[in-house]
């Protein structure tokens, strides 16, 4: 039986005799004395094998990286000048008595304490790259979110419960994964984009308050933050207000932050309406962590000699804004150049921008290839909304509303932590006040913001026939540094109401009873006032673990590219298995040209 694990044992337990198991995490003969490190989930201890026993000599000789082991030996004080005071166990080490080999291994294709490897590499041998110490962390404190949040979750009686995986397409906005069935010939399951429509049925049946850590499918161009399967704690609960539901679940999140990071969160979070955000920060899920607001300068340039700035604000969705950066009149021309590159990725057609060099010299204190485009007083607004400093660079954006707002929320994220004007710490918000719908574009028409399923705002049902763009939602979103790490509603709890939001979104009568006429029959037999949320459990553990991509705190990840490296799916399949789901492949046209 096992006594320690091994990066558990200290000073406590000298002149005993313990029995470890573990892997070879690095040999090292000295010429006569064999040191082994051997690594556990809890870490590594020094193990020594004296020459004097033949046999245990032998076998030592024997090993290499990543053989498991069994050792049986006396803890014992490292000699002086070899204490190691970066580990539990690095005043003492464990005189070897018996070694046993219980597995050799191969030579792994990287040691487990090589922080530079490519993804690629770590993804194919995934059981391998969970060895390393950074990725039993990260899972053992995915572990613990889960438990804090079940804990809290159960003392507040929310009732854990299991909602289907194959299941009818919900609409969150994404592409489904479908299932097909094979008992129904041409029909087929679609994976759950979230358990909204079951945590809403179960609030009809009377359940008050539902919980579960849930596996959410979603076919969507993927991003660092975001898999096509992942995990969101989903809550739902009955007669419960707006107010009194934001309350409870940041409740819940500072109780979180308290007892795995021993961090204190604001009570309670500030909140901050969707045109706010957009209108100060370009975007709705700010990082408030850097301390810069955006400049709205759309009234002032009506009537401008520069074109770019007139034609935006005179758009009906046209914006002009400016982003102040204090000290960046350093930024070198490539500098700016490269910004510029940056912000074309929004869409936006250039960089506009002032260098401030001495405000109290007027014009000549200033230095910019738009100068000559605007008249002086224009330039004094502009110095004075902004208030530019000595020393500052103040950048424009000019275009559609939501290209500028893009393009500056993302050049004052880049900037912000680029340049290290970021504070520490943890800066969380809610956004409110969120419009029901969004133009489409490309599609002409309107699109749910958050899902159909949020409620309108109180005194907003009328407008929804009369003037969709102005109906605003009782929908919230957490946001967490510049993460949005939730979001939730009030739902809609009386089905005529609920037809109206569908007939908005261009959904017909018939269309509706097809996709969800479940649930427009149960909101019919007595559906209680109800509303949740919904939060991404691998971002909060991306952000607490203090890591770039939500792949290194799930265990086995899928790539940007949606696929797994380690099992090599999604996977062909033989034909046999096709014809038993009745599908026939379309062959992709081998152009001959
Ligand atoms: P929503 O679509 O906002 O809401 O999802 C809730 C939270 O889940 C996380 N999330 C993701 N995390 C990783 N990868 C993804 N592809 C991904 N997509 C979303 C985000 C997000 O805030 N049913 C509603 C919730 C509700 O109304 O109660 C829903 O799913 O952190
Ligand atoms: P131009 O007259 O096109 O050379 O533009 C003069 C300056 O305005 C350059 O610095 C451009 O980067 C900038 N600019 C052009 N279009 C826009 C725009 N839509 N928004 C902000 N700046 C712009």
């Amino acid at each position: 039986m096992r006594t320690n694990y091994c990066g558990a044992i200290n000073t406590e337990y000298l002149t005993q005799t313990v029995t470890l198991y573990g892997w070879v995490h690095r040999r090292r003969d000295h010429g006569g004395v064999i040191f082994v490190d051997l690594r556990d989930r809890e870490g590594l201890v020094q193990v020594v094998c004296d020459p004097d026993s033949a046999e245990t000599f032998q076998t030592a000789e024997r090993i290499r990286n990543e053989y498991v082991l069994k050792i049986i030996g006396l803890v014992r004080p490292r000699p002086e000048g070899t204490i190691n005071a970066n580990l539990v166990s690095g005043e003492i080490e464990v005189l070897v008595r018996t070694i046993e080999i219980l597995n050799p291994s191969l030579t792994p294709p990287f040691m487990m304490d090589d922080d530079n490897l490519s993804e690629s590499i770590r993804l194919e041998h995934r059981y391998l790259d969970l060895r390393r110490p950074a990725m039993q962390s990260n899972l053992r404190l995915r572990h613990k979110v889960a438990m804090a949040v079940r804990i809290f979750l159960d003392q507040h009686g929310f009732i854990d419960i299991e909602t289907p995986i194959l299941t009818k397409s919900t609409p969150e906005g994404a592409r489904d994964y479908l299932v097909p069935s094979r008992v129904n010939d041409g029909h087929f399951f679609a994976l759950p984009q979230s358990p909204q429509l079951f945590k809403q049925l179960l609030m009809v049946s009377g359940f008050d308050r539902y919980y579960q850590i849930s596996r959410c499918f979603r076919d969507e161009d993927l991003r660092a933050d975001r898999q096509p399967e992942f995990t969101q704690i989903d809550i739902e609960t009955s007669f419960i207000s707006e107010n009194e539901i934001m309350s409870l679940m940041e409740e819940m999140i500072r109780d979180l932050f308290k007892s795995v990071n021993n961090a204190d969160l604001p009570n309670p979070f500030p909140r901050l309406s969707y045109a706010d955000a957009m209108l100060l920060y370009g975007s709705d899920k700010p990082d408030l962590r850097i301390p810069w607001v955006l400049t709205e300068l759309t009234d002032v340039m009506k009537e401008v000699p520069f074109k770019v700035f007139r034609e935006a604000a005179e758009k009906p969705n046209g914006r002009v804004a400016a982003l102040r950066v204090p000290n960046g009149s350093s930024l070198s021309r490539k500098e700016i150049d490269d910004l510029t590159n940056f912000v074309a990725i929004y869409g936006a057609k250039g960089l506009a921008y002032i260098k401030v060099n001495d405000v109290a010299k007027g014009l000549e204190g200033l230095q910019s290839p738009i100068l000559k485009f605007l008249t002086e007083d224009i330039i004094n607004t502009i110095l004075a909304r902004t208030e530019a400093q000595d020393g500052d660079l103040i950048f424009f954006g000019a275009d559609k509303e939501k290209i500028v707002n893009e393009a500056l929320g993302a050049l004052r994220n880049k900037i912000g932590h680029g340049q290290g004007h970021a504070e520490e710490g943890w800066k969380p918000l809610w956004v409110v006040d969120f419009p029901m719908f969004e133009r489409d574009e490309e599609e002409n028409r309107w699109q749910a913001l958050h899902h159909p399923f949020t409620s309108p705002a109180d005194g907003h049902e009328d407008l929804l026939e009369s003037d969709p763009g102005k109906v605003l939602s009782k929908a919230y979103d957490m946001v967490l540094n510049g993460s949005e790490i939730g979001g939730g509603s009030i739902r809609i709890h009386r089905q005529e109401i609920q037809s109206k939001v569908l007939r908005a979104l261009n959904i017909s009568d018939e269309e509706a009873q097809e996709k969800f006429g479940f649930l427009l029959n149960a909101l019919q037999y007595g559906a209680p006032p109800h509303g949740g949320i919904a939060f991404g459990l691998d971002r909060i553990i991306t952000l607490m673990a203090g890591v770039e991509s939500i792949r290194d705190v799930i265990a086995f990840p899928k790539t940007q590219r949606a696929q797994c490296l380690l099992t090599k799916a999604p996977n062909t399949v033989d034909e046999k298995q096709l014809k038993e789901l009745h599908i026939r492949l379309r062959k992709t046209e081998i152009s001959k040209g």
